[in-house]
């Protein structure tokens, strides 16, 4: 039946109809009186001072003083655009999840975005970059909140805070750092080498992608994927660009910050409204759910690793086409709310300790950025599914909820709705054993590998590639005030790879460190490099 809980239209609650904020031929008050004139206030005679009493003058300023919100936290510089994904049916045999069955089409949201600058920041900085996708299935909205890198830079969302108070601009100068965070961000990669590996992603060309249409995306954690019959799978989900993956290179990226901050916000926009629509492809790699939660001694719970695809294949499920530009980019592309926490039947979380504390801090701070818990009703976080909740008032409620009271069951209101019980369609935790153990702050042993997954990085990339890291490592080290940071972070380059190390060291005119550990013993991945395919070794 029809859901009893719900957003009502303007119709109903006797408000105008605002789908675009618009409506008449006449400008009026907020309140709907038809205005004479906008452009004088009223005074006390032509040359008499303002009066108090001019309320449209009030309400036009008053709005006006109001008009912003605090920026994201983090990732606050975006671009955003509208799309539909289509299923392949390929993952119907490992999830239940109603969108991913054969030739369903889902309207989805993409917001991509810097993770470090303001609001008005450029657009080709050395950066990771946002790939955040919001799919309205009819099962419940799923939140796809990933990056263009597969890896985080920590391990554990309890030093989130930290790495971006050492990556953010500086509390006395406020000036911004970009990826080129310097002192701070170099003294915290050099002491915290758990996040080696994201920093020699961010050191290469995937740092300064050329296009937004030209990045590949990743959910970086391990997610639990749940069939009809209860049946598990881990899984890794990549999107893989119909355009390939290019970059900029510095030099470009440098000039385009000066000429046009804006440029992959533009690229996006006019590639869209010229109707050269971008494309990915969804893919998973999936991986047995064991009791170890491990795929080819790689921990699946530490964000820090990859799933090397020469291991396990990124199988397509999907293509997503971003095909419509938002008409507002306030309403759309700065209101929306991503949650890791917005999963349909069928798609799960993981003990990812990283993603734990991500499933906390996206609504906590939506609480704060959008003022108040009734951001889901703001119209471009609306779910597409029937939404019939227990959730009641607060600022902004824009829902006039009948019935009695929510509580369920209840005998005065009829009992209704009932909660789903065993309904294919409602959300399963599903219910994967707790390890019997002590309570620990501590991570586990395998997590302390930080340096053969970025020599794995190293060795995958062709010269050219390499000759581009080395050259970040050099400039950006150079930024560095402090020479004994210099120093720590060669040292963790030596642990990567002795000849990064060397030329990265000469570049400084400082001495290379030996390795203090073994150098990892590792196959590379093709796939990890932009160029492909054969190269000569060097
Ligand atoms: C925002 C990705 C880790 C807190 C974002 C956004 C993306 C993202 C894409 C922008 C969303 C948008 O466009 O609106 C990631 C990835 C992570 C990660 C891939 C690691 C795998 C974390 C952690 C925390 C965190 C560990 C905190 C414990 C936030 C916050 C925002 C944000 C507070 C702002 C959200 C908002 O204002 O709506 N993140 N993030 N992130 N992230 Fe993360």
């Amino acid at each position: 039946g029809a859901p009893r809980t719900r957003t009502p239209t303007g119709a109903e609650t006797g408000a105008p109809a605002t789908a675009n904020g618009q409506q008449g031929a006449y400008l009026t008050t907020a309140q709907g009186a038809r205005l004479r004139d906008t452009d004088h206030s009223l005074k006390a005679g032509p040359r008499g001072p303002v009066l108090l009493q001019d309320h449209h003058l009030r309400e036009k300023i008053t709005h006006f003083d109001h008009e912003r919100i605090p920026e994201r936290v983090v990732h606050a510089r975006g671009a955003g655009a509208h799309g539909v994904f289509t299923a392949y049916g390929t993952a119907e045999a490992v999830t239940r999840a109603g969108f991913l069955k054969k030739g369903r089409e889902t309207d989805v949201f993409v917001r991509f975005s810097t993770v470090l600058g303001s609001r008005g920041s450029a657009d080709t900085v050395r950066d990771t970059r946002g790939f955040a996708t919001k799919f309205y299935t009819d099962e419940g909205t799923f939140d796809l909140v990933g990056n263009n890198m597969p890896v985080f830079f920590i391990q554990d969302a309890i030093k989130f805070p930290d790495i971006i108070h050492a990556a953010k601009p500086h509390p006395d100068r406020e000036i911004p750092q970009a990826q080129s965070a310097h002192d701070t961000f170099w003294d915290f990669v050099s002491l915290h080498t758990e996040a080696q590996h994201h920093t020699i992603w961010n050191m290469s060309d995937r740092g300064i992608p050329r296009s937004y249409r030209t990045m590949e995306g990743f959910g970086v954690h391990t997610f639990r994927l749940v069939n009809e019959a209860g049946e598990t799978v881990l899984v890794k989900f990549h999107w893989k660009p119909k355009l390939g993956v290019h970059s900029l290179t510095w030099e470009e990226a440098q000039m385009l910050s000066g000429m046009d901050p804006d440029f992959h916000r533009r690229d996006l926009y006019d590639a869209i409204e010229a109707g050269a629509y971008p494309e990915w492809e969804l893919g998973i790699q999936v991986l047995p759910d064991t009791p170890e939660e491990t795929f080819a001694d790689i921990d699946l719970l530490d964000p820090t690793k990859i799933v090397p695809e020469e291991l396990a294949e990124v199988q397509p499920i999907g293509k997503l086409v971003l095909n419509r530009t938002p008409t507002n980019f306030f309403a759309e592309t700065e209101q929306v709310a991503f949650h890791l926490g917005h999963l349909p039947p069928g798609i799960d979380v993981t003990n990812d300790p990283l993603l734990q504390g991500r499933l906390f801090s996206y609504v906590d701070t939506q609480l704060t950025r959008l003022g108040g818990p009734n951001f889901s009703q703001i119209p471009i976080n609306r779910p597409h599914a029937a939404v019939n909740d227990m959730l009641r008032d607060g600022f902004h409620q824009q829902a006039v909820h009948a019935g009695v009271a929510p509580y369920r069951p209840n005998s005065l209101d009829g009992g209704n709705p009932f909660p789903a019980g065993d309904d294919e369609h409602a959300f399963l935790d599903v219910p994967v054993t707790v390890a019997q153990a002590p309570k620990v702050r501590a991570n586990p042993a395998s997590f302390d590998d930080h340096y053969s997954q970025a020599r794995l990085f190293w060795l995958s990339m062709s010269p050219v590639e390499k000759e581009h890291i080395i050259r970040a490592y050099t400039f950006e080290l150079g930024k560095c005030y402090h020479q004994a940071i210099k120093e720590r972070q060669l040292q963790s380059l030596a642990n990567i790879d002795p000849v990064l190390c060397a030329e990265v060291a000469t570049g400084l005119g400082l001495p290379a460190p030996q390795p203090t550990e073994p150098l990892a013993d590792v196959t590379p991945s093709p796939a990890l490099s932009q160029v492909g395919g054969e190269w000569p070794s060097d």
